[in-house]
């Protein structure tokens, strides 16, 4: 309210600056130039502000809370007052998550499902409205990833994938989403992955369904555009979490190994701060991670370049870059 009166203020001051040139004198004109000034800087300090000033009455869900990205981001909401309800398969984890937050008791509701039941999620979505009467934020995070040749892979592999990260997603967003549109007001946040945007070896199934978050969530932005409710898909490089040990191989086993590129990765806590921030500026997509971002942009320019780089292990060419890069700031500082 206040921010748009000091915009129509701004606005006024400047036809009158513009029409009066040639009648006012030339200090009052000073006078308004500074004021407008002024009040233009107001206008846009107070909108920032409004981005970050979180309301410790949100209520915000975050699936995939027991562990990686999800606890950090947990942690982040929780520090900011917000009520929170935790959600993933394993009950102890999530027990653990909650007694590491700040957050007093009242405020962390835990709710373990499996988004692979698809026909469970009614039935949670229920639960979690009753607990703080709403869904101010909605957070896809949870997801399973593949370690396998796509020819290795049993189809009841990529069916479990398809359910978990892309069905799950679809169906949770199919009951909370009448409620935002209802109240004209809720965000829903993606955690997708750079599979999301190009497809690398050994993570077919995995990509697909990231690929597919894109598309299901681009489409449903322009249906439900101006009516309050906003979604934001996240870009996760390499994050610094047990991803791929959770990721199943091609015969459903667990990949049991975190890999190499992820241990010395960006860190969750920074990639948790980074995505907080996007969800505040309500930004459509955001990258979130290190260097790895060059693959975007090389996608961007020339897809074919992209391709050519990955066939030749694009990990081991960041990785080499990553060593180049930091060997040459090292030398020149
Ligand atoms: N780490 C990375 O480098 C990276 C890169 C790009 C994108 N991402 C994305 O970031 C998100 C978080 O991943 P992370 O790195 O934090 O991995 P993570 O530590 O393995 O976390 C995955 C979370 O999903 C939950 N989950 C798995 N299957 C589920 C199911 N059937 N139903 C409900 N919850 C389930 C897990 O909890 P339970 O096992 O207890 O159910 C866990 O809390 C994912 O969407 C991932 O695709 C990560």
């Amino acid at each position: 309210m206040m921010s748009s009166g000091l915009g129509v203020i701004a606005y006024v001051q400047s036809v009158l600056i513009l029409d009066d040139e040639n009648h006012v004198p030339r200090c009052l004109q000073v006078i308004h130039l500074s004021w407008y000034r002024c009040t233009l800087n107001m206008n846009t300090s107070l909108r920032t502000l409004n981005t970050y000033v979180m309301r410790n009455d949100q209520a915000v869900w975050i699936t995939g809370a027991s562990s990686g990205i999800g606890e950090q981001l947990a942690s982040k909401f929780a520090r900011e007052g917000a009520n929170l309800i935790l959600s993933a398969r394993n009950t102890e984890n999530l027990q653990k998550v909650k007694d590491r937050l700040s957050s007093g008791p009242g405020k962390v509701f835990l709710l373990p499902m499996d988004l692979e039941k698809l026909d469970e999620i009614p039935e949670k979505a229920e639960v979690a409205f009753a607990r703080f009467g709403k869904v101010d934020i909605l957070v896809h995070n949870a997801a399973v990833a593949l370690r396998d040749y796509a020819l290795d892979t049993l189809m009841k592999t990529d069916q479990k994938l398809m359910a978990i990260n892309y069905f799950g997603p679809v169906c949770l967003t199919k009951q909370v989403l009448p409620h935002m549109l209802e109240r004209e007001s809720g965000q829903i946040v993606v955690i997708s992955s750079l599979t999301g945007k190009f497809g690398v070896p050994r993570t077919s199934s995995y990509a697909a369904s990231k690929h597919a978050l894109h598309g299901f969530f681009e489409s449903l932005r322009s249906e439900i555009a101006g009516r309050g409710v906003k979604i934001t898909m996240v870009v996760p490089g390499i994050i610094q979490t047990r991803i791929t040990a959770h990721a199943l191989t091609g015969s459903g086993t667990f990949h049991d190994r975190v890999e190499e590129t992820f241990r010395k990765a960006y860190s969750p806590e920074k990639a948790a701060e980074k995505i907080l921030k996007a969800i505040r500026r309500r930004k459509e997509e955001v990258y979130v991670g290190g260097l790895e971002w060059i693959t975007l942009a090389i996608n961007r320019i020339s897809p074919w370049l992209l391709r050519r780089f990955i066939r030749n292990h694009p990990i081991r060419f960041v990785r080499n870059l990553k060593q180049k890069l930091t060997l040459h700031l090292k030398l020149s500082g």
